[in-house]
């Protein structure tokens, strides 16, 4: 099996690994960085339960090789949170009942994430752009909304 020797940061940690040519984020997260936030829904691209932040931006970890991590800073779910507690956006969204069945959460809170480091201050419709490539199941979307708007930067100072 041919193999890709890749350097990059993961939630602020350096990590070097010799991952599958053909493999991908998704998989290079879940199965040898053992971070099973990020979970895999449709595997093309069409549900966003698989988004993680690469440089800033919110990608769908399905469709990224693993071998374009190189050099990159990765933010997975699992790196929201720090020692002072659970990121603005993860309280919101458990006072605001935005989370059922939860699949999709980690996803929605990755791609809001990335809105809030482009913008300080998003507009509501900005939000329902920004998750609009979150598929949930459960939810309506409305609490998810509300959970993202309450956490906006400018609402918590
Ligand atoms: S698993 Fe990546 S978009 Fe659905
Ligand atoms: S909470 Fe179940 S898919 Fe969104």
């Amino acid at each position: 099996m041919q193999t890709v020797h890749i350097e990059f940061m993961v939630n602020g940690k350096e990590v070097a690994l010799d991952v599958p040519a053909g493999a991908t984020a998704l998989q290079v997260i879940r199965e040898m960085l053992g971070l099973k936030g990020s979970k895999e829904g449709c595997g093309i691209g069409e549900c966003g339960a698989c988004t993680v932040v690469v440089d800033g931006k919110a990608v769908n970890a399905c469709l990224l090789l693993a071998a374009q991590l190189d050099g990159c800073r990765l933010l997975t779910v699992e790196g929201l949170a720090d020692p002072a507690g659970l990121h603005p956006l993860q309280e919101k969204m458990i006072e605001h009942h935005a989370v059922q069945c939860g699949f999709c959460t980690p996803g929605v809170l990755m791609s809001s994430y990335a809105l809030f480091a482009e913008k300080a201050n998003p507009k509501r419709e900005e939000i329902v752009a920004a998750v609009a490539g979150n598929l949930c199941r459960c939810t309506g979307y409305q609490q998810i909304i509300t959970a993202i708007e309450a956490a906006v930067p400018g609402e918590n100072r």
